[in-house]
């Protein structure tokens, strides 16, 4: 499925990203490497075994829109290709909404949602043109349901939903594909740079994300959907029966929510 395949992943110097990486060169793919920090990219580029001409460290910031054309144009004289693209960068917070400054939900939104969206623009006239391509975008349970303390992260997941789910009817009589991906408590150092109240890094790590399932299990997953074409997958422990219930006992669901313990 993906032997050859040119695989471009953002967030890939850490977590999920980080384990996509090495799962997607066990199976034979090339990759292209993203997120901002070029060490720890290189790291993971060492990681994943694939000799030097299969893997292009390409260091980027998702909310510098006006560098990603330039981004896309480096991939393809490279590879001369992109066959799938994991939107995974992304940033959480730990904030109640009545303490939250407004510039936590500009970053959230500027790194979660228009980064990708960004992202996707830039390569959407080449996939258009090869007539394949196939978008994988990190969301989150969270995307589904809103949980305290994270209202902005909350947000931005919900409207990447709107807005892929969108761009998957529009693109699907030309071969592309879209699937969304909702972990639940993925065991990353994801809670550790969620922006707080003020927007300075919240630094702790989360008991729940402690114990979760561990990132080379997520990814595993998030491959297996990706090479059976699902639209959604959900991935993760009980957490991710909180879609269901949100779907099928929205009271239930709702009680349970307003119920949850603020996290100190
Ligand atoms: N862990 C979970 O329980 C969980 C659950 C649901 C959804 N998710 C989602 O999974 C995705 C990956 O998160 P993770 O858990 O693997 O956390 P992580 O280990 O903290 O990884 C986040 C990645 O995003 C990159 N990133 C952050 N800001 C960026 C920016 N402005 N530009 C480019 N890259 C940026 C980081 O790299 P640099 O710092 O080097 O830029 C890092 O590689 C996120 O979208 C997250 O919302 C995680």
């Amino acid at each position: 499925m993906f032997n050859q395949k040119v695989a471009w992943i953002t967030g890939a110097s850490s977590g999920i990203g980080e384990a996509l990486a090495v799962a997607l060169a066990r199976q034979g793919a090339r990759l292209v490497l993203s997120a901002r920090r070029e060490d720890e990219l290189q790291r993971v580029a060492l990681a994943t075994g694939l000799p030097a001409e299969a893997v292009l460290v390409l260091p980027l910031d998702v909310t510098d829109a006006d560098d990603l054309a330039e981004k896309v144009q480096t991939v393809l004289a490279r590879f001369g290709r992109i066959d799938y693209v994991f939107q995974n960068a992304g940033i959480t917070q730990r904030s109640l909404v009545q303490n939250t400054d407004p510039s936590v939900y500009q970053r959230l939104m500027a790194v979660n949602f228009f980064g990708p969206v960004a992202l996707t623009q830039a390569i959407l006239p080449h996939m258009l043109a090869q007539k394949s391509g196939h978008f994988v975008v990190t969301s989150s349970v969270a995307g589904k349901i809103g949980v305290k303390q994270r209202s902005g992260y909350c947000a931005s997941k919900h409207a990447l939903h709107g807005f892929f789910d969108a761009l998957r009817a529009e693109v699907a009589n030309s071969g592309l594909r879209v699937t969304m991906v909702c972990p639940g408590y993925i065991r990353t150092p994801i809670s550790s740079s969620a922006l707080s109240a003020s927007g300075e890094v919240y630094g702790k790590s989360d008991k729940a994300q402690e114990q979760g399932m561990p990132a080379d299990e997520c990814a595993r997953r998030i491959l297996k959907a990706v090479a059976s074409g699902r639209e959604e997958v959900y991935i993760g422990g009980v957490e991710t029966w909180g879609i269901y219930l949100k779907r099928f006992f929205p009271a239930v669901l709702s009680r349970m929510l307003r119920n949850r313990a603020v996290e100190q």
